[in-house]
């Protein structure tokens, strides 16, 4: 191909390419010119690299030339029609922007199961009148054993069944011993009777700590709900009447409740409390009356008051509730398991 009409046929795309985008009457119009010139596939930009191919050598340059002056004008002609019609960068819009993209979710955590159950927990109880209460997970031997009627020896204390925390020296612990994780809820008892004088309706709920190998119903960390009831003439009438309420509300149906004989210190009597659920009697935790050494450990007089007291595995509950056979997921972090609540 000669260079006069490599040239003229330039110069003709030019004219048109520049025509269509001066008289291009919407964005849609200006990106059909933007390919039919200028487009990486079939644009004529594309053809005419082509017959660069077939220019004499000695006019190569002079037709180099020629070509980058036709692209430059059809750039400038294609971002002059752009910002004509207030479109692209002129505008401040990000000309590679898709605003029909779905957008990038935020993502939105959601309350956790034993959390929930915690909440929900509080709210059943507190239809029944029982208020919440709070504790420390640090505790001192006072609350954790001895106010409890769990003495020195008492194998409940064993170290290897409790996480003590290390202190300078055993001696400056005090004869009672150190301080440790919290192992039971019982505790909160205490602090709440040292503090009120009965009538008293409470609840707490919070995280207790024993040494145990995690494994599908075990966990070092888990929680209990703890219940207290002191008033006069308190029975196990009441504290089955409640339980059964509790029990209903919490997991559907009428559900039927069942006490096994027992030994708690802090109780007398005590009993194993358990639940029928799906016609499998399954427990739930301890109960009973508070024994007449723990009245006494708080000041108040057995004599003339009475209560029951129980403490309930909210993992357990919460387990059963949804279905869920292993602990460890509860505490994996694993947010395929949790956003399933
Ligand atoms: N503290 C007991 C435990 O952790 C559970 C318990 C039993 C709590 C009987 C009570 C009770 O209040 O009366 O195993």
């Amino acid at each position: 191909m000669s260079l006069d009409k490599f040239i003229s046929t330039l110069d003709q795309l030019e004219k048109d390419a520049l025509d269509s985008f001066e008289s291009a009457a919407d964005a849609d119009a200006v990106e059909e010119t933007r390919v039919r010139f200028l487009g990486a596939k079939k644009g004529a930009l594309k053809d005419v690299q082509k017959m660069m191919g077939g220019i004499d050598p000695s006019d190569r340059k002079a037709a180099g030339m020629r070509l980058n002056a036709f692209k430059t004008k059809l750039q400038e002609s294609f971002e002059a029609s752009q910002s004509r019609l207030g479109g692209g960068e002129a505008s401040g819009i990000d000309p590679t922007f898709d605003a029909t993209l779905p957008g990038i979710r935020p993502n939105v955590g959601h309350i956790h199961p034993i959390t929930q159950t915690i909440n929900h927990l509080m709210e059943i109880m507190g239809r029944m009148g029982f208020e919440a209460a709070e504790g420390p997970e640090v505790e001192d031997p006072w609350h954790n054993f001895v106010a409890l009627n769990i003495p020195e020896d008492h194998p409940a204390r064993d170290p290897l069944d409790n996480f003590y925390l290390a202190t300078a020296s055993a001696t400056q612990a005090g004869s009672e011993g150190s301080q440790l994780l919290r192992s039971q809820t019982s505790t909160v008892q205490i602090r709440v009777m040292e503090q009120h004088q009965p009538p008293i309706r409470v609840i707490s709920l919070g995280r207790v700590y024993r040494p145990d190998a995690p494994d599908a119903t075990h966990y070092p960390m888990f929680h209990q709900m703890e219940g207290l009831y002191v008033d006069k003439h308190v029975t196990m009438a009441n504290l089955k009447t409640v339980l059964r309420v509790f029990a209903t509300n919490y997991l559907g149906g009428d559900v039927q409740i069942r006490f096994r004989p027992s030994f708690f210190p802090f109780t007398e009597p005590s009993v194993e409390v358990d639940f029928l659920w799906n016609d499998t009697w399954i427990e739930f935790g301890g109960a009973g009356m508070v024994d007449p050494a723990v009245f006494e450990a708080v000041g108040y007089d057995p004599e003339k008051v009475s209560g029951f007291a129980f403490g309930l595995g909210v993992e357990r509950l919460c387990m059963r509730r949804h279905g869920i056979t292993d602990i460890r997921d509860l505490y994996s972090g694993d947010l395929r398991f949790l956003r399933q609540f």
